[in-house]
């Protein structure tokens, strides 16, 4: 049923989730450029919409299954977008069954199929089907390669290494979303940074579930680091997500080595009471946890730490939070992302009674939350005065006349005035903050 004429040529893609997607996004951006699709800015100007989901808590699950709503409604109005299609881990953990019910997609492609998007694109019928509706495969193909089109001339690139997880965390369900942990060879990642570099990126963020995990034939993650850290011309390079358990001395000390690597890591601890790990099978103990802290400022100068918490894992009593809140004061993160327990359907952990009431969950949450920043607030007011060499990201969103820069253990930095170019860099003196922003003046101008 192939109907040329009828293929979405403009195209809004909506992104949810991680970094993994924002990734991906790009990717499916540069893969339909490639073919001839326009990127729009707005799904009232699509002809198709793609929706990169988040399967990871529920609230984001219902926050696309209500977006679908909206973008329906829409259709009904100005008869656009005409399609409206699912992608992401949502597509993976739901697949068909988003073809269904009231608020239903017309179009679910798996995470593994985005490279055969256009030929999928160019054998939609005219107009969505009301009865017979379409859906594409899950988990087919090896990894897709993003084209180049995916790198506009922009500083900072995120490069995806690897997808997919071996762990067996008991509340996640990425393990069946993303599948088992399948790496990127070597020289795939290498060519693709090389491609960054060679379109004008000087930085990337190197991106998996579990980055800390990598192993090929060829190399482990330190290995992957130093490799790319030999990529010519590259400055910077960050990675996102680490696992505890991996971050043995060997990777710590190669991070601290590696000087384009950025002294910052975001290392999910979830939990700082013992039981509460071992129930979510995280493989270490909070004194674990503590003693990778620990040698990770011994060998990783001025390095930062963020991470992820979850309150409310079934069975976890005042105790067992009143551990988490000792942790959070203790190593002291930069900042922690932090949520409540929800019960993902087929996941070990959804076995449990989620006996936690929501209000406890809610306090708990609120109470992290405080914590957390009074802890940082201790850590940036220590910072006045200090002089960090950082790069400029971009015009900041409020006020528009700052700069945004970012120093190498990834803190946010405003500039008031200047003129500058993304990826220009500059020392500054830390004069306040606020929130997780640092004002900084500019003292000279590297480059
Ligand atoms: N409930 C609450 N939070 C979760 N996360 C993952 N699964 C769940 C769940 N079932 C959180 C973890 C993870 C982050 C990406 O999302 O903290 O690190
Ligand atoms: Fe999920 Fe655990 Fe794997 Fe992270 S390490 S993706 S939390 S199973």
């Amino acid at each position: 049923m192939s109907v040329g004429s009828a293929d979405p040529r403009r195209v809004y893609i909506e992104t949810y989730g991680c970094q993994m997607n924002v990734y991906d996004s790009a990717a499916i951006g540069g893969i339909l450029s490639a073919e001839g699709y326009r990127r729009v800015e707005a799904a009232a100007d699509a002809d198709l919409v793609l929706l990169n989901t988040c399967s990871v808590r529920e609230h984001a699950e219902h926050k696309v299954i209500s977006r679908i709503g909206e973008l329906r409604k829409m259709r009904r109005e100005i008869g656009l977008p005409r399609w409206i299609g699912v992608v992401g881990c949502m597509a993976e953990r739901l697949g068909v069954k988003l073809l269904g019910g009231v608020n239903h997609a017309d179009l679910v492609v798996g995470v593994d199929s985005y490279d055969r998007l256009p030929r999928i694109l160019a054998e939609l019928p005219a107009a969505p089907p009301r009865s017979e509706r379409s859906a594409t495969g899950h988990r087919a193909d090896a990894f897709y390669v993003a084209p180049p089109e995916a790198y506009p001339a922009r500083n900072s690139h995120l490069v995806t290494i690897d997808k997919g997880c071996d762990y067996r965390c008991t509340y996640c369900i990425v393990p069946e979303t993303r599948g088992p942990q399948s790496a990127k060879p070597l020289a795939a990642i290498v060519t693709e940074i090389e491609a960054v570099v060679a379109a004008g990126g000087r930085e990337v963020t190197l991106l998996g579930q579990n980055v800390s995990a990598y192993r090929t034939d060829e190399a482990d993650f330190a290995g992957l680091l130093r490799a790319v850290h030999g990529v010519p011309g590259l400055e910077r390079i960050r990675f996102l997500t680490g696992h505890p358990r991996d971050m043995g001395e060997d990777l710590i000390r190669a991070i601290g080595e590696l000087d384009k690597v950025c002294p910052w890591l975001h290392v999910p601890a979830q939990s700082g009471s013992d039981r509460v790990l071992k129930r979510m099978k995280r493989l270490y103990t909070a004194a674990d946890y503590l003693r990778m802290v620990e040698l990770s400022r011994r060998h990783i100068a001025d390095v930062t730490f963020s991470g992820d918490f979850i309150v409310g894992f079934p069975g976890e009593t005042d105790e067992d939070f009143r551990r988490t809140l000792e942790l959070v004061r203790a190593v002291e993160y930069d900042q922690t992302f932090n949520f409540k327990y929800s019960p993902r359907p087929g996941t070990p952990a959804a076995k449990l009674p989620d006996d936690v009431p929501e209000a406890v969950k809610k306090e708990r949450l609120a109470e992290l939350m405080d914590l957390q920043k009074n802890v940082w607030e201790k850590t940036a007011a220590a910072q006045k005065g200090r002089r960090w060499p950082v790069v400029i990201e971009g015009r900041a969103r409020r006020p528009r006349s700052a700069w945004s820069a970012r120093a190498m253990n990834n803190r946010k930095v405003l500039i008031e005035g200047g003129a500058y170019e993304p990826g220009d860099r500059l020392t500054v003196e830390i004069e306040d903050f606020e929130s997780t922003t640092f004002r900084g003046a500019p003292l000279d101008e590297a480059r």
